[in-house]
């Protein structure tokens, strides 16, 4: 039996496998420009954030129906439980399928005919958080914000992903201001390429809760101690930044400098489809590389529940706390 673990950072578009894109392409009549799924994982060879982001918008072709998003999330979910995740907040990123004439509602409903059901068919609790795209104008995350409003009941927060570097978070003060006031959580994408300011920039401006990714925090000492003090939560991606060139090789991951110094982090596993790991993957690499002890993933599982927008359900979080601390490595 896996670790039980909550997944705090994931984006259900890069869940997307080769064999379901193919399925999804036939399905919709959409013509992939790879012949097949084993030249489609020849292109999985990313330089950077940027290189991998036009595999990711380029393969959202297929996605075009209520649907496709309900076999994608289902197909997640039971990926997902057999690594031991228990409780999933799953981003979700509206804008790429707006701009190719597909509904907020099939892309809402859609997912929600999987994740309203999850707790039953797979196990698994589930909250979905939206992201606004970086490199978009600030005009287009607040017209999104209003197209989400129809659906608010099935969103618990808001975040901030796609291209970072040149794109602060400064630029979205508007939306988050009007996110928190309809009540919605906030996290946003901060120091996976762009510098350490823009996790200060998240923190003070956006008054985000959690900090996706925050590897670069590393860089500002008086921003660890921040972070630390404060209980930041960061979800950090281990196979994603090996795979996007932020770190060289797992085993200089800065992971276990950064649990002794005292910071709140988590492993998840980003874009599971295209990085070579879904959660359990990501906790067993990470052991593996890094050596890392038994108590230091059950840390690493502790804080992932911690850390989760679990506070209108707190037994459900103290059940699986118990789960975490009762755990037996095999
Ligand atoms: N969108 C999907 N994955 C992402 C990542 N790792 N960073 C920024 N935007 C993303
Ligand atoms: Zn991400």
């Amino acid at each position: 039996m896996p670790l039980p673990k909550a997944e705090l950072h994931l984006h259900i578009e890069g869940t997307l496998e080769p064999e379901l894109a193919f399925e999804l392409a036939a399905r919709n009549g959409v013509t992939l420009p790879y012949a097949d799924t084993e030249e489609l994982r020849e292109a999985y060879r990313f330089a950077d954030l940027q290189s991998f982001l036009n595999l990711y918008y380029e393969l959202m072709a297929v996605l075009r129906t209520e649907r496709d998003f309900e076999d994608l999330a289902n197909a997640y979910l039971a990926r997902a439980a057999a690594q031991g995740v228990r409780h999933a907040e799953i981003f979700f990123d509206p804008q790429a399928h707006i701009g190719r004439g597909v509904a907020m509602g099939t892309v809402v409903e859609g997912l929600w005919r999987a994740l309203g059901r999850s707790q039953e068919t797979h196990g698994i609790s589930t909250q979905l958080i939206m992201c606004f795209l970086r490199d978009e104008s600030a005009e287009s995350a607040m017209e999104t914000l209003d197209a989400a409003k129809p659906y608010l009941d099935r969103i618990t927060g808001v975040g901030l992903d796609s291209a970072e570097v040149g794109h602060p978070p400064v630029k979205f003060r508007e939306v988050y201001e009007a996110a928190a006031a309809l009540g919605l959580r906030r996290v946003a994408h901060a120091g996976e390429e762009g510098p350490p300011e823009y996790i200060t920039e998240a923190l003070d401006v956006l008054g985000v809760e959690r900090i996706d990714h925050g590897l670069r925090c590393l860089e500002d000492p008086a921003l660890v101690e921040r972070l630390v003090r404060d209980r930041v939560p960061l979800t950090l991606c281990p196979l994603s930044n090996v795979r996007l060139r932020a770190v060289d090789v797992l085993e200089q991951h800065p992971l276990p400098a950064m649990l002794d110094a005292g910071l709140l982090c988590t492993v998840n596993s980003d874009d599971p489809a295209y990085f070579g790991g879904y959660a359990g993957d990501n906790f067993d690499a990470v052991r593996q590389a890094l050596g890392l002890d038994e108590e230091q993933l059950r840390e690493l599982a502790r804080n992932s529940f911690t850390a989760s927008f679990l506070e209108h359900d707190e037994e459900r979080r103290a059940r699986y706390l118990a789960e975490v601390e009762a755990y037996k490595f095999g």
